[in-house]
């Protein structure tokens, strides 16, 4: 079915209808081999061949990538502060990825992007429960007692939190390591649950969605994903 070039450029995720203008309007896309500058210019995905800066385009590709977030990234896709955003660290793929929920400016790890709308919303939908691992680097020494409590639950905002995974990987004497694994994703949640046990987060990292980890990812970098990386996301 022929649509408007922005419109297609828009559906395949390669920019926002307003932006697509402008790469149409810098000579950037194709149509079956010629620059296409016309904005009532109408395209069929399934007979015309749309290049942007010379790659195909495709309205069904999808796209999925883990991000190791740096500290000091907003999540968002612009941002009015203009403080860093995690799409600058993705600007080499020609393809609009959203992030897949949240983590704070001053968490780092990992973090999914795609522009597979369905899927993000299968992932953050609390039905499928999925597994996000944490390392937290806490002050002080949390009693036995503390953390169970935290296990099982606990108020934060009026609401209480859903049981969570909790161990404690190294301790010094001043700081605690400690692995905490929860379903949900309140804002803040990691943060909040040590504060009502009065310990600070002095670092927070996730380091996995379900089976799916970092590895050695480096901050800062992203890795694409495959079907099989999508499982491990559910697992
Ligand atoms: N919990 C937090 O406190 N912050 C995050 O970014 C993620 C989980």
């Amino acid at each position: 079915m022929e649509e408007r070039l922005q419109k297609l450029l828009a559906k395949a995720g390669i920019a926002s209808r307003r932006s697509a203008e402008q790469l149409i309007r810098d000579g950037r896309i194709q149509v079956n081999g010629q620059v296409v500058t016309n904005m009532g210019c109408k395209a069929d995905p399934s007979r015309d061949c749309i290049t942007f800066d010379g790659r195909q385009i495709s309205s069904e590709q999808k796209m999925y990538i883990l991000l190791n977030k740096p500290a000091g990234y907003v999540t968002t896709l612009s941002d009015p502060q203009k403080r860093p955003v995690v799409t600058d660290l993705v600007a080499d793929i020609p393809f609009r990825l959203f992030p897949v929920g949240r983590l704070d400016i001053d968490t780092e790890g990992a973090l999914l992007m795609t522009n597979d709308g369905a899927l993000t919303n299968t992932i953050l939908h609390p039905r499928f429960e999925i597994k996000k691992t944490y390392e937290a680097l806490v002050s002080g020494i949390p009693s036995a007692s503390a953390l169970k409590h935290l296990s099982e639950g606990i108020e934060i905002d009026g609401v209480r939190t859903r049981p969570a995974k909790i161990r404690v990987l190294k301790k010094t004497h001043t700081q605690t390591l400690i692995e905490v694994v929860i379903h949900e994703g309140r804002k803040r949640q990691v943060r909040k649950m040590f504060q009502a046990i009065h310990h600070k987060v002095l670092h927070l990292k996730r380091v996995a969605y379900g089976k799916l980890t970092l590895g050695n990812l480096a901050s800062g970098k992203y890795k694409t994903l495959s079907a099989a990386d999508i499982k491990k996301i559910f697992s």
